[in-house]
């Protein structure tokens, strides 16, 4: 018995044994299926790359049916309960090992002294309606951040790809802080280098003139676990993006431009924001059977439930149900948390969605969360793109360093008209 694939093709009785490699096989092994000289060759058609795996990657692993999820090896829940900070994991997923204590404070050192914004990407965020969307003037302020460092081009030099890195790292949050001080009207709070990465978040965001930054310790740390287990995904839809703008040697703040693009979709990051709206439409739990129905028909989705590779509970999701309590215990019960899991216990025992194998996500519990913490609802993805970017810029980089990437450049079926002959205006 080979380790291959034997593929008869039923139109000219050819046979060809394609190699399997780590259960998969190559599809430009399939181009040699022809039926004549003329033939193109056999592709796979996968619209929305149900079953094509775009990267080999030492990364993040999944397992869907079992509810797993693990960086670099450890599981989830040892990381979200052993960590000591956010930035130690996001080392752990960019390095692929968990740092010393003197690798640890250099990386900290290395992003909080990048972490000030330059004066051009306040004034574009600055220059933003008040009731712009935060993703909005995200998007808009990471793309400007490529106008301040020109070199960031040169993709090709490990030192000035590790310096975008850790001024992506340093400026993400500095720069969300001011998305959400100028939608209120607020001065900017300049970063503080002496906090975690997570507290002096919460302080720029939320300082109200202190010169002493005062963050509730159990606040800070529910912060830094909701960054921690928002991470990294695999190859999520933001990610494919990250990934594919980085392949045309696009400079890494124009990738992560278009990867909190693609967040900020209801089908993806978006649906945090999503799941608030729609408790906020439901009001109270008369209405919950009723929701449950009309999404059954057809008239809606129940957001923050389903996933495109989780077939069981999320894991994310688990470890955020635990923390909303502990926060709880700090800010007052979020009152919406009763009609979730109302909606979540329906939804478990009902027909529709165990056939469908639905359960909740990570964006099921967490704007729960966000909200006591006092992030307004249309915040909720920025807060989701924070912790994410360490996710992008760690794919980014070894998808620009794996030797067997190239540009990303799809095929497609061609189904429109043959060659036709152009007609004149006057005459159609
Ligand atoms: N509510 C009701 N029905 C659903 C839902 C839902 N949330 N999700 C999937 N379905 C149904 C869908 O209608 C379809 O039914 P049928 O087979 O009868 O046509 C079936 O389940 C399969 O759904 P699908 O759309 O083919 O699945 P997908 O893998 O393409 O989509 C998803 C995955 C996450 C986009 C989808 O489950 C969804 O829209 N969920 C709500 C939005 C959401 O919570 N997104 C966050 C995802 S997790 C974090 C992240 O990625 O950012």
């Amino acid at each position: 018995m080979g380790n291959t694939l034997t593929i008869t093709d039923n139109r000219n009785g050819k046979q060809y044994e394609i190699p399997v490699e780590n259960g998969a096989i190559r599809a430009m092994d399939l181009r040699q299926i022809k039926v004549d000289e003329n033939d193109f060759g056999m592709m796979t058609y996968d619209p929305a790359f149900m079953n094509t795996a775009s990267a080999k990657s030492k990364i993040t692993f999944i397992d869907g049916d079992k509810g797993i999820l693990r960086y670099r090896g450890y599981p989830i829940e040892q990381i979200a309960e052993k960590s000591t900070s956010f930035l130690e994991v996001a080392y752990l997923i960019f390095f692929g090992e968990l740092p010393s204590k003197q690798q640890l404070t250099e990386w900290q050192n290395n992003i909080m002294s990048n972490s000030a914004v330059a004066e051009s990407v306040k004034k574009v965020i600055s220059s933003f309606d008040r009731s712009a969307h935060p993703m909005g003037m995200l998007v808009s302020a990471l793309g400007a951040l490529s106008t301040i460092y020109p070199e960031a081009q040169n993709i090709s030099d490990p030192a000035i790809r590790l310096q975008q890195i850790y001024r992506l790292m340093g400026q993400t949050p500095t720069i969300a802080a001011m998305i959400y001080r100028h939608s209120k009207g607020l001065p900017f709070v300049e970063p503080n280098s002496s906090l975690s990465y997570s507290a002096n978040f919460l302080n720029m965001m939320f300082n109200s003139g202190n010169e002493k930054p005062d963050i509730h310790p159990v606040l800070e740390h529910a912060m830094c676990i909701l960054f921690i287990l928002h991470a990294d995904h695999e190859q999520n839809c933001s990610t494919n993006v990250m990934r594919s703008i980085g392949s045309s040697h696009a400079n890494p703040y124009a990738a992560a431009a278009g990867a909190a693009a693609a967040l900020w979709g209801p089908l993806h990051g978006g649906a945090n924001e999503e799941v608030l709206k729609m408790l906020d439409e439901i009001g109270t739990m008369d209405n919950v059977s009723n929701f449950i129905k009309d999404v059954k028909d057809g008239k809606g989705r129940l957001m923050g439930f389903g996933h495109r590779v989780y077939k069981n509970y999320d894991p994310r999701a688990r470890v955020i149900k635990q923390l909303a309590y502990e926060v709880f215990d700090v800010t007052g019960k979020n009152p919406k948390l009763d009609l979730a899991l109302a909606l979540e216990k329906i939804a478990l025992e009902d027909d529709y969605f165990v056939k469908r194998r639905l359960y909740p996500n990570v964006d099921f519990y967490s704007g729960l969360i966000y909200q006591a913490l006092g992030f307004p609802t249309n915040f909720f993805t920025v807060l989701f793109a924070v912790g994410r970017m360490i996710g992008w810029l760690s794919q980014w980089h070894e998808n620009i360093t794996d030797p067997e990437q190239k540009i990303a450049r799809p095929r497609q079926i061609y189904l429109g008209y043959n060659e036709r002959q152009y007609i004149p205006i006057e005459q159609r």
